[in-house]
C-alpha cells in the first residue's frame, strides 16, 4: 500500500482517536446538564451546550447524540443511530443559529423539556372583513347523512405473521434479526395486528370493506401513512406506503378528504418552509406532490379548488350544493419534532398557509357556505407549537359561525378539544365555547383497538348531531381469526344522559355544539365516574391507566385548551417523566400523575431529548452514571 492510501484508510481511525476525549467530555457534560434540568435556566444551559457540540460540525453533533442515546439505553443503539441521521441535520440547522434565551430557544425548551414555556408572541393576522353579527345556524331537521372519518392507519408493509411481538424496537412484528422470524419466536404475532405493532396490510383493507358496507356519504382521513420505523424509513417506503394505503382506499371507497401526517415523508417529521434553505435531499416537496396526486383522485379532481401542494388544499364537496367547503391544512408546519421550524427567529406563518386559511374562511363566508377544517395535529396538542395555536385560535374564533367543525388524528386516542371566545382562562363556559375538534381514534392499535368513527351529519348545516365509535375488539379471542367492526357507543347517547339538562339519545334535532361538549367537560368535573368513562373510551378500555387528582383536572383542561396559550398543562418534575410505559417498568418507578405523552411522540427526535433527560436521571438516581 502506498503512503497516501494508507493514511487515506488510517484517516478515520486517527480522527476518532483524537475525538475521543472530547466525546467522552460530552458526555460527561450532558449527564451534568440533563441532570440539572429543573427550570429554565438549566435548559438554557442545556441549550448553550449543544449549541457548542454543534460548533463542532453537524457529523460530530450527530455523533455525541447518538452515543448518550445508545449510552443512557434511550433506545437500542441501531435505533438511535438511525434517529440522529435523520434528524441531526435539522438539529443541527436549528442549533447553530438559536440565540441563548431568545424566543426560540424558549419554545425549543418548552417543547423538549416543559420549561420555559413562553407566551404567543402577538402577531397582526389582519382579517379582510370584520367579524360578522351572525352565528352557528340552527339545524335543519334534514334526516342526516353518514361521514366516516379514519385516521392514523400507520401499514407496515414489513409486518410478518408469526414473527416476535415483545422485541426491543419501537415497533415489533419484524424478522429484525432470526430469533424474531417466524418460527423461531415464543411470541409469535396473529395475522391481523397486534398491541405492540403497526397495522398488517391486511387489517387496513378490512377497516376499507367495513367502512364501505356502511355506504357513507363520503370520508375524511386524517392522515399518518408511513409505519413507526422512522429510524429506518426513506423516501422509496414512504412511497410505497402511499400507494398501499392510497389504492385501496381510491377502489373500496368514494369521496374521501385527506390530510398530511407527521410521518408521511422522510425524514420522518422533517417539513421545513420554504423559506428555509435546505439541501435538496431534505426538501419535503416529492412527498406534497405524491400525496396531491392521490388525494386529488379521491376528491373528483373537479372539486379542488385550492392545490397548494404544500401539504394542503381546499375542496367544494360536489355534492352540497356549493355548500360545504373542505380544507385541509398541513400541521406538521406547527410540529415540535420538525426541527427545521426552530428558526431563529420563529416564522409567523411558516408558507403562508395562516393567509391561504383565512382566504379560503372568507371566501366561505362570503359565499355563504359551511367549513370543515381538517388536520393531522389537534390545535391544542402538546405536540403544537403555541404561537400557531394561538394564531390558528384567532382565525378560529373570527370564523366561528363559519366553521361547522374541526377534524384531527395524530394522538390514537378517541378526544376532542373545545374552542373558546373568551381570552380569559376562567370564562370559559358553555356560552363562549365556539367551535369543536373531533379528535379520532386510529386504526393503528398501540393504544387501543383498532378503530373508525361514523359521524351523523346534518346536509344542510353540516353540523355533527351524532356520531358512532366502532372498534374491532383486539382483545376479543376471535379477532385474530376475523375482526369484527362493532358500535362502541355514541356520542349523544353515551354523554347526553350525563348533562343537566340531559340530551336524549333519540333527540335527532339536537347538534354536539361546541356548548354541548363543553357541558360534557363540566359533567367530568362533577361526577368523577363520568370523567372515568371518558377516561376509558379513550383508549377503548386497553392499558386504562390511573387518572385522578391533578391527571383528571389537566385532561379536562386540555380539553378545553384548543388554543394551548389556555392550556393549564403543567411541568412534570422529572423531565420525561411521561414516557413509555417500557420506560415505566424501569428500576424506578415514576409519578402515576405525570402527564400522557400522546403516542406518536414515543421516542420520535424531540421526544429523544426528554427521554435522554430521563434515563440520566434514572442512572444518576440508580449509581449507574459511569460517564
Ligand atoms: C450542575 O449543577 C451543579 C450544582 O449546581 C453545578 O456545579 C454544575 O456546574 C452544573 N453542571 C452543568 C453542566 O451545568
Ligand atoms: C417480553 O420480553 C421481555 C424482555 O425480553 C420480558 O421481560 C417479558 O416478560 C416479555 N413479555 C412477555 C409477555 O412474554
Ligand atoms: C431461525 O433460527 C435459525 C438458527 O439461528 C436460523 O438458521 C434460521 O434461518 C432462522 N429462521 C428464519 C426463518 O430466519
Ligand atoms: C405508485 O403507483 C404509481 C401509479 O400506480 C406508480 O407509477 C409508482 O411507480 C408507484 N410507486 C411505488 C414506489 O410503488
Ligand atoms: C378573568 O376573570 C376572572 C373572573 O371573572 C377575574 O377575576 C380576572 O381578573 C380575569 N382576568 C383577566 C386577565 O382579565
Ligand atoms: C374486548 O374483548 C375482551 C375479551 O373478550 C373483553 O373483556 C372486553 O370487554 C372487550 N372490550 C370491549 C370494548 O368490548
Ligand atoms: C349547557 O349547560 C347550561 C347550564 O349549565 C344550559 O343552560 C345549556 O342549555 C346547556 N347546553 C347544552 C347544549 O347542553
Amino acid at each position: 500500500m502506498k503512503p497516501v492510501a494508507l493514511l487515506v484508510a488510517l484517516a478515520p481511525l486517527l480522527a476518532t482517536a483524537a475525538q475521543e476525549p472530547s466525546l467522552k467530555h460530552w458526555l460527561t457534560t450532558f449527564g451534568s446538564s440533563f441532570n440539572n434540568l429543573t427550570d429554565c435556566s438549566s435548559c438554557q444551559t442545556l441549550v448553550g451546550d449543544l449549541k457548542d457540540v454543534a460548533d463542532f460540525g453537524e457529523s460530530f453533533l450527530v455523533e455525541v447524540l447518538g452515543d448518550l442515546c445508545s449510552e443512557t439505553g434511550a433506545e437500542p443503539s441501531d435505533v438511535c443511530v438511525g434517529i440522529m441521521a435523520r434528524g441531526g441535520p435539522s438539529t443541527y440547522h436549528s442549533l447553530k443559529n438559536m440565540k441563548l434565551g431568545s424566543h426560540t430557544a424558549n419554545t425549543f425548551c418548552a417543547n423538549l423539556f416543559q420549561y420555559c414555556e413562553p407566551d404567543a408572541r402577538p402577531y397582526d393576522l389582519s382579517f379582510p372583513s370584520p367579524k360578522p353579527s351572525t352565528s352557528r345556524p340552527p339545524p335543519s331537521g334534514q334526516p342526516p347523512i353518514e361521514v366516516v372519518h379514519f385516521s392514523d392507519t400507520h401499514v407496515d408493509l414489513s409486518y410478518e405473521t408469526g414473527s416476535n411481538w415483545n422485541c426491543s424496537k419501537p415497533i415489533c412484528c419484524r424478522s429484525y434479526t432470526k430469533e424474531d422470524a417466524p418460527g423461531n419466536t415464543s411470541h409469535p404475532a396473529g395475522p391481523w395486528g397486534n398491541t405492540n405493532c403497526d397495522p398488517p396490510q391486511r387489517l387496513h383493507e378490512d377497516m376499507l370493506d367495513a367502512i364501505a358496507d356502511m355506504n357513507p356519504a363520503f370520508s375524511i382521513y386524517t392522515g399518518d401513512v408511513a409505519a413507526h420505523d422512522y429510524w429506518l424509513v426513506d423516501k422509496a417506503e414512504v412511497l410505497r406506503n402511499f400507494n398501499h394505503t392510497y389504492e385501496p382506499i381510491e377502489k373500496t371507497l368514494g369521496i374521501v378528504y385527506s390530510a398530511l401526517g407527521n410521518h408521511d415523508s422522510a425524514p420522518a417529521f422533517q417539513f421545513p418552509s420554504d423559506d428555509i434553505n435546505v439541501p435538496s435531499q431534505y426538501n419535503p416537496q416529492w412527498a406534497y406532490e405524491a400525496l396531491a396526486k392521490d388525494w386529488f383522485a379521491l376528491t373528483g379532481i373537479i372539486s379542488v379548488k385550492s392545490a397548494r401542494e404544500h401539504g394542503s388544499y381546499s375542496a367544494i364537496h360536489p355534492d352540497s350544493n356549493n355548500k360545504l367547503r373542505i380544507i385541509s391544512y398541513n400541521s406538521i408546519l406547527y410540529y415540535k419534532n420538525n426541527f427545521w421550524a426552530y428558526t431563529e427567529p420563529i416564522e409567523f406563518d411558516p408558507d403562508d398557509q395562516l393567509h391561504w386559511l383565512i382566504n379560503e374562511l372568507q371566501e366561505a363566508e362570503d359565499e355563504n357556505q359551511r367549513v370543515w377544517l381538517i388536520s393531522h395535529i389537534p390545535t391544542g396538542n402538546s405536540d403544537h407549537f403555541r404561537d400557531h395555536s394561538h394564531y390558528l385560535d384567532r382565525i378560529i374564533q373570527r370564523y366561528e359561525a363559519t366553521i361547522a367543525a374541526l377534524f384531527f388524528g395524530h394522538t390514537h386516542k378517541d378526544e376532542f378539544q373545545v374552542s373558546y371566545s373568551a381570552s380569559n382562562f376562567t370564562d370559559r363556559n358553555w356560552d363562549t365555547a365556539t367551535a369543536m375538534g373531533y379528535i379520532a381514534p386510529s386504526l393503528t392499535p398501540t393504544s387501543g383497538s383498532p378503530s373508525f368513527r361514523v359521524y351523523q351529519i346534518d346536509p344542510v348545516t353540516y353540523g355533527v348531531m351524532d356520531y358512532t365509535q366502532y372498534i374491532a375488539n383486539i382483545s376479543d379471542p376471535s379477532y385474530q381469526t376475523k375482526p369484527k367492526w362493532t358500535p362502541y357507543y355514541s356520542a349523544k347517547e353515551n354523554y347526553g344522559s350525563k348533562l343537566s339538562p340531559p340530551v336524549a339519545a333519540d333527540d335527532t334535532g339536537v347538534e354536539l355544539t361546541p356548548a354541548f361538549w363543553h357541558n360534557v367537560t363540566e359533567a367530568m368535573e362533577n361526577d368523577p365516574s363520568v370523567f372515568q368513562d371518558y377516561w376509558n373510551k379513550r383508549t377503548r378500555g386497553f392499558d386504562v391507566s390511573t387518572c385522578v387528582g391533578s391527571c383528571a383536572s389537566n385532561e379536562i383542561c386540555g380539553l378545553r385548551g384548543a388554543d394551548t396559550s389556555n392550556s393549564c398543562y403543567q411541568a412534570p418534575h422529572d423531565p420525561g417523566a411521561m414516557f413509555s410505559k417500557r420506560d415505566e417498568a424501569g428500576p424506578v418507578s415514576l409519578s402515576s400523575e405525570s402527564f400522557q405523552e400522546p403516542e406518536c411522540d414515543h421516542s420520535e427526535a424531540a421526544s429523544l431529548f426528554a427521554k435522554m433527560a430521563h434515563r440520566v436521571r434514572l442512572m444518576k438516581r440508580n449509581g449507574k452514571l459511569n460517564f
